[in-house]
C-alpha cells in the first residue's frame, strides 16, 4: 500500500486532541461518557483529520487552527459509524476489531453516544481557540460542517443508502448516494482548511474542491471493493457485509473489475485537479493513491 507521509504524527496529534476533549467533559452518566470514548478513541485510521492537516499545512494554515476542524470532523465521523452499525441500520457486530458500540454497551447508549458526539463536534468548532485571522471565518466553518453532515450530506446519503437496499438503482443514483454519505465529510476535510487559507484564489479553491469530490467518492468505491476483497481480520469489520445485506454498491452494479476501473478513473481525475495548483501537492497526491490502494 502507498505510505502516507507524516501519517503517524497526525494520528497521534488528533488522538491526543480528542482524548483531551473527552477528558474535559464534566461527567454525569458514566456509561454514556465511556461509550463516547469507546466510539471515538478505540482505533480508526483518522483519514479525515489526515486530509485536514495535509491540506491545511500545504496552504499555510496553522496546526493549532487545524486541530479544531479535524477534531470536529472526526467526531461527526465517529458518530456516523456508531449509528451506521446499529441493528436498525447495517446491524454489524464488529468495528475497528472490537465489538460495535451497541454490542459493547447497549442500543440506547449507542444512540445517545452518537448524538452526544455529534453535538461535541459543534462544541469544538464553536469553542476552539482559533487564531485572530481565522475567527472571522468561524461561522462559515460551522455552516460547512452542517451541510456536510446533515440532510444535504452524510445523513441524507445514509437515508438514500437504506432506501437503495434490496433495490436496483442507476449508476447516477449510486454516485449521488456515495457523494453524500461518504463524499461530503471527506470533501469538507479539504474545503474547511481551504476556507481559512491565506491568499488562496477562488480558482484554486475550485480545483481543490474537484480533487476532494473525486477522492471522497473514491473512498466509498474502495470501501465497497474491500468489503469483498479483504478479510474480517484485515478490515476489523465484517467482510461481505454489503452482499449479505443486499446493498447497492459499485461492485454490485459494475462488477469488481468495473468498480476497480471506476476507482482508478477517479484517482486520475483527482491527480489532474492537483496538477493545476501551484502548491507542493505531493502529500495530497499520496493520499489519493492511498485511498484506492488501501485494503482496510
Ligand atoms: C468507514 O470509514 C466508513 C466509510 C465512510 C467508508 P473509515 O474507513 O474512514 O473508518 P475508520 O475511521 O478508519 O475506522
Ligand atoms: C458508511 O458506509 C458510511 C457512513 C457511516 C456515513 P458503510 O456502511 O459502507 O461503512 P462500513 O463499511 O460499515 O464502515
Ligand atoms: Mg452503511
Ligand atoms: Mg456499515
Ligand atoms: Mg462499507
Amino acid at each position: 500500500m502507498t505510505p502516507l507521509p507524516e501519517l503517524e504524527y497526525y494520528q497521534d496529534r488528533i488522538n491526543q486532541f480528542l482524548k483531551d476533549k473527552i477528558s474535559a467533559i464534566a461527567p454525569n452518566d458514566k456509561k454514556l461518557l465511556d461509550a463516547m470514548h469507546y466510539g471515538l478513541l478505540l482505533g480508526g485510521k483518522r483519514m479525515r483529520p489526515y486530509l485536514v492537516y495535509t491540506t491545511g499545512t500545504t496552504l499555510d494554515v496553522s496546526l493549532d487552527d487545524l486541530d479544531g476542524i479535524a477534531g470536529a470532523l472526526e467526531c461527526i465521523h465517529a458518530y456516523s459509524l456508531i449509528h451506521d452499525d446499529l441493528p436498525a441500520m447495517d446491524d454489524d457486530d464488529l468495528r475497528r476489531g472490537q465489538p460495535t458500540c451497541h454490542k459493547a454497551f447497549d442500543e440506547a447508549t449507542a444512540i445517545l453516544a452518537g448524538d452526544a458526539l455529534q453535538t461535541l463536534a459543534f462544541d469544538i468548532l464553536v469553542n476552539h481557540p482559533f487564531s485572530e485571522r481565522t475567527k472571522p471565518a468561524q461561522l462559515q466553518l460551522i455552516q460547512q460542517l452542517v451541510s456536510a453532515s446533515g440532510y444535504q450530506g452524510m445523513c441524507g446519503g445514509q437515508a438514500l443508502d437504506l432506501s437503495a437496499t434490496d433495490q436496483s438503482i442507476s449508476l447516477t443514483e449510486l454516485e449521488h448516494l456515495h457523494q453524500l454519505k461518504t463524499g461530503a465529510l471527506l470533501k469538507a476535510s479539504v474545503i474547511m482548511p481551504a476556507l481559512i487559507a491565506p491568499n488562496i484564489t477562488l480558482e484554486h479553491k475550485k480545483y481543490l474542491a474537484t480533487f476532494a469530490e473525486c477522492v471522497g467518492l473514491a473512498y466509498q468505491v474502495q470501501d465497497d471493493i474491500i468489503d469483498i476483497t479483504s478479510s474480517q481480520e484485515e478490515l476489523g469489520k465484517p467482510a461481505g457485509s454489503d452482499l449479505a445485506a443486499n446493498k447497492s454498491t459499485y461492485p454490485s452494479l459494475l462488477g469488481l473489475d468495473g468498480a476497480q476501473a471506476k476507482a482508478q478513473d477517479l484517482l486520475q481525475q483527482a491527480l489532474q485537479a492537483l496538477d493545476a495548483l501551484p502548491y507542493n501537492m505531493q502529500n495530497l497526491k499520496a493520499f489519493a493513491h492511498f485511498i484506492v490502494s488501501r485494503t482496510h
